[in-house]
């Protein structure tokens, strides 16, 4: 199958069932071919007028069925209204009533099917379903079409008989016999042109022209509530005719449901329903996966989330890290969409400052994505939230309107109510030029006397409606407890105790000038301010009512389903034990999403509540604190975090392991934030509290034990860590905890090899846990360190071969700075090599992960390796300037290995240019520094201060050093550094020959250049 898009249609289905029995054969067959061919005319010349597709014909002797689509392959505009009207005129043009026909609209896939030598172009989809159902319904001469499409038409058509029910798969469907055509209806948008924007308009025409050419844009338009951001993307949908265009919204009530908004634009693409639950929309999901996108198929699991859907784990998800899940979670979107979006396509975020956490940061990835392809996105945003262009997208921000285009609008909003000019200027001058805003006080002016001009756009929504009729107040008002868009019938259902009749409901299509008509049988506030408003208008005690009544009915319809939402109307609602119950549940569900910020909101929700609520447990409230705390670092909140911490331990103050166990967790967020002395003291004071109360938690313990040693491990206090790490090992031992065991061996592997004191047996005993434990990260940790030390020993073969396997053991975990890490050091191999382009461009792109991901130490080290590049290359001011910002970021930082590293690469840099007096000095400086251990450093710094006093014309002096150098860095087997001293003892005249053996070692290790140090 080739690559079906959806796209949005308005199918028809036009039926003939003539039955002639009677006549014989050969006339039945003559007079067939003949109506055949009438009808052909008819529906052809039909179809072509009016831009409608006659996609495929079903013809028998006695009837057939014809099928129309309009908006697919591309879009006209209208295509509700073309195809009525198309239909009415087929239907009415026969003199025997015989035809009959359905319409339905609604997301359909069209696309090319079938082979290479056999292709077709095919619609399918429920929709086509429908139209057909309906067509089979329709009485002969009648067309059925559902209330979708009337609603969508501009014109209005004469409405014959009562609507009918029709069962359906989903919901059930109303069907309408429709008649004439009448007059067009009037909408709110087009009731008014749009005023002024010509630069906007412009800068949209180019970027649709650029998404045409499969330049991927981007524009943002930002600006406060009702200068016309929305009235824009209108316009912007028109300049994307024959686009296919996908729109999802930020909502203020949805903002802690994960991925709400990209699953009601994400669902149709895979044609699941809006209403589908998660097993179906799972089961569904999977089978279109697997066919269209196999390739996808291992992160199943993943890009079920944003679906909203449930599918089986597959072993790839399964093994990767927690912390990388969500990024691979952004990838696998984003190829899903990249793959099925081929033709040119509009993606319509609105209202993004409302966008969950999780949704926004979807959005974010696919923005800086920088394939090719022919997408325009567009955000609107009010200015109180980050941006989410990358730095090449548009930001626009939209102004308000200049005094003559005001007036302009002005005039046009009055319409037959005439305004003074005195008027005119008043409100124009009132509204400073914000659309929404001048509207609103045109509209009560029109709309009864306006007396004092209000002040705010918020007054005068306000005074409007308070002069609604008190139902249609009390509708609208309950509506915006609802939220932004809402169901008939769940207001209906809520409102059922408070109006007389529960048909009054049915009056909000009245309300035409504060609420549009949205998917379905849903309305949706025309502005959000019209709902802000409606809803400020409650008093408290309403407010809380009314999201009582809300939070039982969705309860009824939805269940736990809809946790998030429901949190939200109990919370408000002050029932306080359902808020908790369903703020816990969707807090936990955001958490297995790796929404983690969304998870934060739900469990600080919770936890207020829980304030509230004398029933909850304390163990309870104390899991969701901690589990608050964990989501909060998990995000890098660490203050956050914090705090949540803190209040677990209050609530388990009796507990003490609970106690060293919560301390411990704060203690790691001192080290993570580079604390390291508060780092220590916590799990110092974690340990005591299990000694003094003689607890023996073997496990705990081992944690312990193991952040400690990585503290010390950061100081650069080898020792420390290598005797943290034993108990670390003896405690895990006793407690059989696997993973602990095999981080203790890892670290004491390292800590070791620091020390000058390697222990391999340590690295042998890490690595097959982690396989066993199927802890790719852990394995790849191992690996890494293995090719660091084959690194040193000289054996580069192997270490490029240990990189590389580490690095994808990063990759399939989804850890991208891990694999940036073992890239840096894959560079730094090719750096000293001599192959400098090569270095340079990995560590480019090293730099660029690092920096994404905010990883200060990776940063500054990356930064460290593109100076030593830089000084190798002869480009010294840019080497030193590189240098001191790595070394003063690193210092800062405390890590002190890498800041002394640094500081050798500058004296290393000065022996380059032959400033041999300040080389001498950094580096006896350095070495004075360098603590007990870290042999291959020493060799390094030896050598260059050899160098230095050789430059000096004091070759004797020279001599000691470089020799010193060369013990040392022969005892660390660092043969690179062998082979440079070596080298430096030829170039300086102090020995004869040692070039032989530098040469040997040099070609060995694959290093085709070396940097020249200038000699006397
Ligand atoms: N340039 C314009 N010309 C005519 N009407 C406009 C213009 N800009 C906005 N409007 C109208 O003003 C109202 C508010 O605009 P809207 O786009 O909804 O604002 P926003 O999305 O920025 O909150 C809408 O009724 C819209 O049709
Ligand atoms: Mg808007």
């Amino acid at each position: 199958m080739r690559s079906l898009a959806s796209l949005y249609t308005v199918s028809a289905h036009l039926e003939e069932r003539q039955g002639e029995r009677g006549a014989d054969e050969g006339t039945r067959r003559e007079r067939g071919l003949a109506r055949l061919a009438e009808l052909g005319e008819l529906v052809g010349g039909v179809a072509d007028e009016l831009g409608i597709t006659w996609l495929e014909s079903d013809i028998d002797y006695d009837g057939g069925k014809l099928y129309l689509v309009a908006g697919a392959p591309v879009t006209g505009g209208d295509d509700e209204e073309r195809m009525l009207v198309a239909l009415r005129r087929i239907v009415s043009a026969e003199v025997e009533p015989a035809l009959s026909a359905g319409v339905a609209g609604g997301h359909v896939f069209a696309g090319e099917i079938g082979s290479e030598s056999r292709r077709t172009y095919a619609v399918m989809g429920d929709t086509v379903n429908l139209a057909a159902r309906l067509a089979a319904r329709a009485e002969r001469g009648a067309i059925l079409a559902t209330e979708h499409v009337l609603e969508r038409s501009r014109r209005r058509f004469e409405l014959h008989g009562q609507p009918f029910l029709m069962k359906g798969k989903e919901r059930p469907v109303t069907g309408y016999s429709v008649g004439a055509p009448l007059e067009t209806r009037e909408r709110d948008h087009d009731a008014i042109p749009l005023v002024d924007r010509r630069d906007e308009l412009e800068l949209f025409r180019a970027a649709v022209d650029d998404a045409r050419r499969r330049r991927t844009r981007m524009i943002e338009l930002v600006g406060e509530a009702g200068i016309g951001k929305s009235r824009l993307v209108e316009e912007l949908k028109v300049e994307c005719a024959g686009f296919q265009q996908l729109v999802a919204r930020g909502e203020q009530y949805a903002s802690a449901t994960a991925y709400g908004a990209w699953r009601d634009l994400l669902r149709p693409l895979a044609g699941i329903t809006a209403d589908a639950d998660a097993t179906s929309a799972g089961a569904h999901l999977q089978a279109w996966v697997t066919a269209v996108m196999p390739d996808l198929a291992p992160w199943l699991p993943l890009l079920a989330i944003p679906f909203g859907a449930e599918v089986t784990p597959t072993p790839e998800a399964e093994q990767l890290a927690a912390a990388f899940r969500r990024r691979r979670l952004n990838e696998t979107v984003d190829g899903f969409l990249t793959r099925l979006l081929l033709m040119p396509t509009l993606l319509v975020i609105e209202d993004a400052h409302w966008l969950d956490e999780a949704s926004a940061d979807l959005l974010r990835h696919v923005a800086a994505s920088r394939m090719p392809r022919p997408w325009l996105v567009c955000v609107t945003r009010r200015d109180e939230q980050e941006s989410f262009a990358p730095e090449d997208a548009v930001e626009l921000r939209v102004p308000p309107l200049p005094d003559a285009d005001a007036t302009a609008l002005a005039l046009l909003a009055a319409g037959e109510a005439p305004l003074s000019e005195r008027e005119v200027v008043l409100v124009r001058d009132r509204s400073g030029g914000n659309p929404l805003f001048l509207r609103e006080l045109v509209a009560a002016r029109t709309s009864g006397s306006l007396g004092e001009l209000p002040d705010t756009v918020e007054s005068v929504i306000t005074s409007r409606i308070d002069r609604l009729e008190p139902v249609d107040r009390l509708l609208l008002r309950c509506a915006s407890v609802i939220g932004p868009v809402f169901d008939l019938d769940l207001l209906a259902e809520v409102l059922a105790g408070e109006l007389a009749e529960r048909g009054d409901a049915a009056r909000v299509h009245r309300l035409s000038d504060f609420l549009v008509p949205d998917e379905g049988e849903r309305l949706r506030f025309g502005h959000d301010l019209f709902r802000a408003v409606a809803y400020e208008g409650l008093s408290f005690a309403r407010r809380r009512h009314l999201h009582g009544l809300v939070g039982l009915a969705l309860e009824r319809r939805y269940g736990e389903s809809a946790a998030a939402v429901l949190s939200l109307h109990f919370f408000e609602a002050g029932d306080v034990a359902r808020a908790w119950r369903y703020a816990v549940l969707a807090g936990d569900r955001a958490r297995e999403q790796y929404a983690n910020l969304d998870a934060a909101e739900l469990y600080g929700r919770a936890l207020a509540a829980a304030e509230e609520l004398d029933e909850a447990r304390p163990e309870e409230v104390a899991r969701v604190a901690e589990a608050l705390g964990d989501v909060c670092d998990l995000a890098a909140r660490y203050e956050d975090a914090s705090t949540a911490y803190r209040t677990a331990r209050l609530i388990l103050a009796d507990d003490v392991v609970a106690q060293a166990r919560l301390l411990s967790k704060d203690g790691m967020l001192s080290e993570r934030a580079g604390a390291y002395d508060s780092a220590l003291e916590s799990q110092v004071f974690a340990l005591a509290l299990l000694d003094d109360n003689g607890f023996d938690e073997p496990a705990l313990r081992a944690e312990l034990a193991l952040h400690r040693a990585g503290v010390h491990y950061r100081q650069g206090s080898f020792e420390d860590c290598r005797s943290w790490c034993t108990r670390a090992v003896e405690h895990a031992e006793r407690a059989s905890a696997r993973a602990t065991l095999a981080h203790a061996y890892y670290l004491l592997d390292i800590a070791s090899t620091r020390l000058g004191r390697p222990e391999s047996r340590y690295r042998e005993l890490a690595l097959p846990i982690y396989e066993e434990l199927g802890d790719l990260v852990g394995q790849a940790r191992v690996l890494n360190n293995l090719g660091i030390d084959a690194y040193f020993e000289g054996r580069w073969d192997d270490a490029v071969g240990f990189y590389k396997r580490g690095g994808e053991a990063f990759e399939r975990a989804g850890d991208v700075v891990g694999a940036a890490t073992i890239g840096n050091n894959q560079a730094e191999i090719l750096s000293d090599q001599g192959r400098l382009e090569d270095a340079g461009r990995i560590l480019a792109e090293v730099q660029r992960v690092f920096r994404a991901a905010g990883y200060p130490v990776g940063i500054a080290i990356c930064t460290s390796n593109r100076g030593r590049l830089a000084a190798r290359a002869g480009r010294f001011d840019e080497a030193h300037e590189l240098l001191e910002e790595a070394a003063r970021s690193l210092e800062e930082i405390g890590a002190a290995e890498q800041a002394l590293e640094t500081r050798a690469r500058i004296a290393e840099c000065l022996v380059f240019e032959g400033r041999h007096r300040e080389a001498f000095a950094a580096a006896t400086d350095a070495e004075e520094r360098a603590p007990e251990g870290l042999l291959p450093l020493r060799a390094l710094l030896a050598r260059l201060r050899g160098c230095a006093e050789v430059q000096d014309r004091a070759p004797e002096r020279g001599g000691v050093h470089l020799k010193a150098s060369l013990d040392l860095a022969r005892s660390a087997h660092a043969e690179f550094e062998v082979a440079l001293t070596l080298l430096a003892l030829a170039d300086s005249g102090l020995e004869e020959g040692t070039h032989v053996e530098a040469r040997a070692i040099l070609s060995r290790l694959g290093v085709v250049a070396t940097p020249r140090i200038p000699m006397p």
